[in-house]
């Protein structure tokens, strides 16, 4: 991280936080509502959460401000964020970063947990996955999860065309008339210009290359998994319980999902899969967690509008 200080990354992650204000004006309100959510929902001062594609590291750092005696792990793909995020981060207690790909079953086996996590959150990037992928997750998250534990994610969820096509265009037109009157002169700095703007710092250029040839962002134009229904089926096939909605405006909500709790047979279930999970781990695999219970296999207006905030 040679080259890259504090202020620097700092400086850089405000940036991206404008950004991402562009086409999510709400963006503050969601994580106040999120970390809301964490506090109540978790009924502990001191959460272990995962933040699930924590890009720079936003949501984490915030979160910790609120619950200090939180611990947050930060998971992302994406070297240039988690270089800013750790570079930023340094003397931030209880926050680490992991660097893994969501769409590789395992990946959690990889976060040395010492204790089963209170809540995953996310924001703006769980629609980056395809649906097999995403449904992965989602089995993969209620496997180590705590029994009653919290999924949170902020996201835009969009309604299916097919079924509520007025509704659809609706939400798109009131959306595009909101960005006209915050932005009649055009967007500030676009998704794209963040990005090209990184490249051309010499600090970040080498990690913007890394992200290049990993193809962190192969293959997604923003719609991947956008549908709401998408993400309650894949959530109630996981075996969260209670999924739904807890605060929203327009189609950015916040949707949760909420484990059994440990009395249920579900979560009792759930219990013996891990402990069998765990019996068959051989001596000093990398961490202790069971791998997933399963495994997936693998228009322009909407898309620019999306694609800001990506
Ligand atoms: C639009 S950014 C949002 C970042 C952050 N959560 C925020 O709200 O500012 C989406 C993030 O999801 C991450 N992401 C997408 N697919 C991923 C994957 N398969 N594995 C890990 N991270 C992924 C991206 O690298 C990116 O940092």
């Amino acid at each position: 991280m040679a080259g890259l200080d504090r202020d620097t990354a700092r400086d850089w992650i405000e940036r991206w936080d404008r950004q991402q204000e562009e086409s999510l004006p709400d963006r503050e309100d969601r994580f106040t509502a999120l970390i809301d959510a964490v506090e109540e929902g978790t009924e502990r001062p001191d959460p272990l959460v995962l933040d699930i594609g924590c890009g720079p590291g936003s949501l984490a750092v915030r979160l910790l401000a609120r619950l200090p005696r939180a611990t947050v792990i930060g998971i992302d793909a994406d070297p240039v964020s988690l270089t800013l995020a750790r570079a930023a981060n340094r003397d931030v207690p209880g926050l680490r970063f992991a660097d893994l790909d969501l769409r590789t079953p395992g990946w959690s086996a990889r976060l040395d947990l010492t204790r089963a996590p209170d809540a995953a959150v996310s924001t703006t990037a769980l629609h980056w996955l395809p649906e097999p992928d995403l449904r992965a997750l989602y089995a993969e998250l209620a496997s180590v999860l705590r029994p009653g534990g919290l999924l949170l994610d902020g996201d835009h969820f969009t309604l299916d065309g097919k079924e509520s096509p007025v509704l659809v265009r609706l939400d798109l037109a009131l959306r595009r008339r909101e960005d006209e009157r915050r932005f009649p002169g055009g967007h500030p700095e676009s998704w794209s210009a963040w990005w090209q703007a990184a490249a051309a710092d010499p600090v970040l250029a080498g990690h913007v290359a890394e992200r290049e040839r990993r193809q962190v962002e192969a293959g997604h134009h923003g719609t991947q998994s956008s549908l709401l229904a998408t993400h309650v089926a894949a959530l109630r096939a996981a075996g969260f319980a209670e999924v739904g909605t807890l605060w929203q405006r327009g189609d950015n909500r916040l949707l949760a999902g909420v484990l059994p709790p440990a009395s249920s047979p579900a979560a009792r279930a759930a219990a013996r899969s891990r402990s069998a999970g765990r019996r068959s781990t051989p001596a000093g695999a990398p961490g202790d967690r069971p791998r997933p219970a399963r495994r997936g296999t693998r228009a322009r207006s909407r898309r620019a509008l999306r694609s800001a905030a990506r």
